[in-house]
């Protein structure tokens, strides 16, 4: 389904300045904990429960129960433990389909600081696990991506603003990511900050970024190199002319929404441009993905924030929601994901559900 399906009512109420979700004291109070027990389980809210993927076969115990039937769920904190183990099994032992073509995704949103990054890096970190052959491009000045990906991005590092503005080969820059096997990098330098200014003067400047992926998949193919399964783009918190690269190179484009009181303001703004582009630039351009980031649990706000995005978007939003979670936040200062940072805490598990649903959409 494309934004222009969308229906244009309910769109609409996304562009006024928005109103308290609901009356009451839980929307004046966003600290007010909903399920008070919820905050003893651990620092690390969780998402709500959901069925993200089909379950295998749950293991049996001799008596043909699971294993998880017979956990104690008399205490919140045994509860939350259950729900995990459960949302573990589905995902134990699922392999990933492979896309039948290169699945190119930017992850957008002008707003900043609502997980793009953390979003790209997990997600891309998660289906190379799996085994996919994965891209990160990062064109974002700030190189969040390729901090997180523990990739070399110096000033003398050759990076996607040599590819962007001096034709260099996007083979020449990507590097592998050391920590996870099938995952490569096209890093970010400061030197992509004058990227913006630099590209309005020159020939074909949406689609440079374009083309060179295009070369660079039709390289890998001449070296008998595996072909991408998914090459995920992470932009800068802005709706410039790197961000309009990206739309133009994508084919789908990945929204994370903070589970905030402001998410959803400067939405209708990034749709719009999306839908410039697909008129003039891109018409293959979808709103494929849209994922919740950062739900706190302990608040109804979160829950009404997620409520409403469903509504919206019915078919884009992603089952899986991203926890706001101590783990997450923490993993980029050891230049890892939360993945190899700490594969066990809940935002990895929740990371690897939303790349499981991506991986499972044609
Ligand atoms: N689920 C989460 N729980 C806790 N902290 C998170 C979570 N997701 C992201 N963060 C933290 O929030 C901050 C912003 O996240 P991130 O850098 O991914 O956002 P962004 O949209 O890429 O930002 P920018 O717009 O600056 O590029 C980071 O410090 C990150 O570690
Ligand atoms: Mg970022």
């Amino acid at each position: 389904m494309t934004i222009k399906d969308a229906p244009a009512k309910k769109s609409e109420s996304l562009l006024v300045p928005r109103q308290p979700i609901a009356d009451g004291p839980s929307v004046r109070q966003p600290a007010e904990v909903a399920d008070p027990g919820a905050g003893v389980v651990s620092r690390e809210t969780p998402p709500p429960a959901f069925d993200a993927v089909e379950a295998p076969a749950a293991k049996k115990t001799g008596k043909g129960r699971s294993v998880i039937d017979t956990m104690d769920d008399s205490s919140p904190l045994g509860r939350e433990l259950a729900r995990e183990a459960k949302r573990r099994e589905k995902l134990s032992g699922k392999e990933l389909p492979k896309p039948t073509h290169t699945r190119i995704m930017t992850i957008s949103n002008q707003k900043g600081g609502v997980g793009k990054t953390t979003t790209t890096v997990n997600i891309a970190a998660a289906l190379a696990t799996a085994g996919l052959q994965v891209l990160v491009i990062d064109i974002d000045p700030q190189g969040n991506a390729s901090t997180a990906l523990n990739i070399d991005h110096h000033a003398d590092v050759d990076s996607i603003y040599d590819v962007l503005i001096d034709d260099v080969p996007l083979g020449d820059v990507v590097a592998p990511c050391p920590d996870v096997p099938n995952l490569i990098c096209a890093p970010a330098t400061i030197h992509l900050a004058g990227a913006e200014i630099e590209l309005v003067s020159l020939v074909a400047r949406e689609q440079r970024l374009r083309r060179a992926i295009d070369v660079y998949a039709k390289q890998r193919e001449e070296k008998g190199e595996p072909r991408l399964d998914f090459v995920f783009i992470d932009c800068p918190p802005s709706l410039g002319l790197l961000t309009v690269n990206a739309f133009v190179a994508a084919k789908e484009v990945l929204i994370p929404i903070q589970c905030e009181y402001y998410a959803l303001e400067g939405l209708s703004q990034l749709l719009k441009n999306i839908e410039m582009i697909q008129k003039h630039l891109n018409s293959d351009l979808t709103v494929s993905t849209i994922l919740l980031t950062m739900y706190d649990g302990r608040t109804n706000l979160a829950a009404q924030v997620a409520a409403e995005v469903r509504e919206h978007f019915p078919q884009q939003v992603l089952k899986a929601v991203v926890p706001r979670s101590v783990r997450i936040s923490e993993a980029p200062s050891y230049q890892q994901t939360v993945m190899t940072y700490d594969p066990s805490s809940s935002g990895a598990l929740s990371y690897q559900e939303a790349a499981a649903e991506i991986a499972s959409r044609p």
